[in-house]
């Protein structure tokens, strides 16, 4: 395979997935620390307390990264430690712990790709209704620009919001994820606009502090495939793509929503005020895209439908066998990536390309020395780095692909019990072991960097 020369090769993480040390240096406490809490959340009632301690193993992590000849690193910023209450006050600590990583990265030749929202809302402006209220975006602005003046000297390629899809539907309607909110379509939709609007207002703020700065956001997108021909699955099929891509994809690129988006969501528009979408649609200079997996639905007989079902009327086929799925039940699809990769270039023309995750959770056996096998992950990196290729060959501007995830981690609702690391921790004592799937990857970049 061939790869542009100056292609970022990458792992990614976030904050509150790796670091721990969730009450030192002053850090605030954020929506998930008090989620992960309350019972049957989580599995096993797992927190992100201690996680795989990045915090106070930045620097060994870094080493890990040069080990595997990755020549960028896409991480989060915790919101809460640089401003522990979202507003106001702002921690030097914070700051520091990030400014010592970025210098670390930049040591080792590894290109800081800083992600400012995956998903640790203070909790203070939670009290203040979170993302449902409008002021929480302008409380982002302010936070990005507080990063954005520290860093921005050594860091040029930054992400706003990451899957702000999550963020509004798991949040709020099907309540999977932090603030757990259920069934609140209306709130998911109220939530999604002033995520996309924090990204907006976040872009001219980054850009005054940081020469050549590459901006963007990173959605998780979906190619939608039809189960059957009959005619309502057509147009279940149209109803699940504004669902899980259009919605965050037509406000950034078109200047509007889905017109039919709300309504089939159960809800009505949310309050869109005059320069809205010419703020959510400032240049960014490329899309981030995560992908894990295709959907296959069909449309729903009436008779199983159910009114809290979003999109109404899609059914999710979902009964595949154990050796095509991962530990997560996502199907293992590779030309999906690059489908998708193809389409929103033809529909949306971004700049470029970011691939900021892909990757899988599979059932990995250390086997308590040096080794992970874990030879399913290596066949689906190769296979998915294959599908990037074909789509660069058919136009599709990709600069970079970064596999979710460096290190095993806190997987949100799943804890600990989903791993997705090129390299294995053992969580009882902290140990990395670097993986098969790791060894991998090093070898491939050293011969696409060669
Ligand atoms: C994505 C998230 C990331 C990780 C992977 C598996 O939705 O952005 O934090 O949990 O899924």
């Amino acid at each position: 395979m061939s790869f542009p020369r100056d292609f970022l090769w990458g792992a990614a993480t976030s904050a509150y997935q790796i670091e721990g040390a969730t009450r030192e240096d002053g850090r605030g406490p954020s929506v998930w620390d008090v989620f992960a809490t309350e019972p049957g959340r989580t599995h096993l009632g797992q927190t992100g307390d201690v996680a795989a301690d990045h915090y106070h193993r930045a620097e060994q992590d870094v080493s890990l990264m040069a080990q595997l000849g990755l020549n960028a690193y896409r991480f989060s910023i915790a919101w809460p430690r640089i401003l522990p209450a979202g507003i106001g006050q702002v921690s030097e600590a914070g700051l520091d712990f990030y400014d010592r990583l970025v210098d670390r990265l930049l040591e080792n030749s590894i290109t800081p790709v800083a992600t400012l929202y995956h998903w640790d809302l203070p909790l203070a402006l939670y009290e203040r209704g979170g993302w449902r209220n409008r002021e929480t975006a302008y409380a982002f602005a302010e936070y990005t620009e507080t990063v954005a003046r520290r860093l921005g000297d050594r860091v040029r390629w930054w992400l706003t919001q990451n899957e702000p899809w999550c963020s509004a539907y798991l949040g709020y309607c099907s309540g999977e994820h932090a603030p757990g909110v259920q069934a609140d379509a209306q709130g998911a939709v109220d939530v999604g606009h002033h995520l996309l609007l924090s990204h907006g207002l976040a872009i001219p703020r980054i850009r005054a502090h940081v020469e050549e700065a590459r901006i963007g956001a990173a959605l998780n997108l979906f190619p939608i495939f039809a189960g059957d021909q009959r005619p309502e699955t057509v147009r279940a099929v149209q109803r699940a793509d504004r669902f899980h891509n259009r919605w965050f994809l037509d406000p950034l690129y078109l200047g509007e929503y889905p017109p039919e988006l709300f309504a089939e969501l159960g809800a009505t528009p949310p309050p869109i005020q005059a320069d809205d979408f010419k703020i959510i649609g400032a240049p960014t200079d490329f899309l981030g895209v995560n992908y894990y997996n295709r959907w296959v639905i069909r449309g729903e007989r009436p008779e199983n439908a159910s009114e809290h079902d979003a999109p109404h009327g899609v059914e999710y086929i979902r009964d595949l066998p154990q050796d095509a799925v991962t530990e997560m039940g996502w199907e293992v699809y590779p030309h999906g990536l690059d489908m998708i990769l193809e389409e929103v270039s033809r529909a949306y023309h971004p700049p470029s390309l970011l691939i900021t995750e892909n990757g899988a959770a599979f059932h990995d056996e250390w086997n308590g020395d040096g080794r992970v096998a874990d030879r399913r992950r290596v066949a689906y990196l190769r296979d998915h780095l294959r599908a990037v290729e074909r789509a660069i060959q058919h136009a599709a501007p990709v600069v970079g692909y970064f596999v979710w995830s460096l290190l095993d981690n806190f997987e949100w609702a799943q804890g600990y019990s989903k791993r997705f690391g090129l390299v294995y921790v053992d969580f009882e004592t902290q140990r990395r072991v670097i993986k098969d799937s790791g060894r991998w990857y090093a070898g491939f970049i050293a011969g696409q960097r060669a």
